[in-house]
């Protein structure tokens, strides 16, 4: 019996954290309004921001996003809302070279620049901004070079005002948080799955 109590309070514990995460996450205070920020966030405010037009963030009764950019649902989970400033209005200073744009130039001259998604002996794999995959012969590839800099515009700071930065902040943080509540309630209807 004892033991009994004492696996079930020992199976309980991880639900217990997730639950504490997600309940401080819900309640970190957020430096704008989150609602104002997902209306620039999509660009349906005007189009002054258009992040979605790279970025996805799933979220309920919106459409995902771009996905040339990485996915920002979970971004703001363990960061500081200046930290995440920081990374909307200097994108150079992330040097993630899986996201720089490569520019490959083929024996023909013909050029494609993109993301290159996967590569092998054989090919590389790129993705242009609009989506489109192109496979391409690595024998007939000529020379690759990466931009040095992001193809995340590198002017939000300018373009957009300081009350606007923090709503977009805010609305990161906001679906960082309703993401990890929706993970807990899948390990919590994990659990009881598992009934014992
Ligand atoms: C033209 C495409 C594009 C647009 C528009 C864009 N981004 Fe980005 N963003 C990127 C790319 C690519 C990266 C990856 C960093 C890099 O360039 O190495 C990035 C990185 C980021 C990061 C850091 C992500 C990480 O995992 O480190 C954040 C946060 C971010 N963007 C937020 C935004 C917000 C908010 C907007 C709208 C105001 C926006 N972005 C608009 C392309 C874009």
């Amino acid at each position: 019996m004892l033991t009994m109590i004492l696996k079930r309070a020992a199976m309980a514990i991880p639900s217990l954290i997730g639950v504490v995460i997600v309940t401080f996450l819900l309640t970190r205070a957020l430096p704008g309004d989150p609602a104002a920020g997902r209306l620039l966030f999509f660009g349906t405010n005007g189009g002054k921001a258009r992040c979605a037009e790279c970025h996805s963030v799933v979220v309920e009764g919106a459409g995902a996003g771009g996905f040339i950019a990485p996915d920002l649902t979970n971004y703001a989970e363990a960061r500081e809302p200046a930290e995440i400033l920081r990374a909307i209005t200097n994108p150079s200073e992330n040097a993630n070279a899986r996201w720089r744009t490569a520019v490959v130039t083929m024996r023909d001259g013909e050029k494609f620049s993109g993301l290159i998604r996967n590569q092998d002996n054989f090919s590389v794999q790129l993705q242009s901004p609009d989506g489109s995959f192109h496979l391409l012969d690595r024998a007939s590839v000529a020379e690759v070079t990466f931009d040095s800099k992001s193809m995340m515009p590198a002017n939000y700071g300018e373009r957009l005002t300081p009350v606007e930065l923090n709503d977009l902040i805010s609305f990161l943080m906001r679906s960082a948080a309703a993401e990890g509540a929706a993970k807990s309630r899948d390990s919590k209807r994990r659990d009881d799955d598992g009934g014992n």
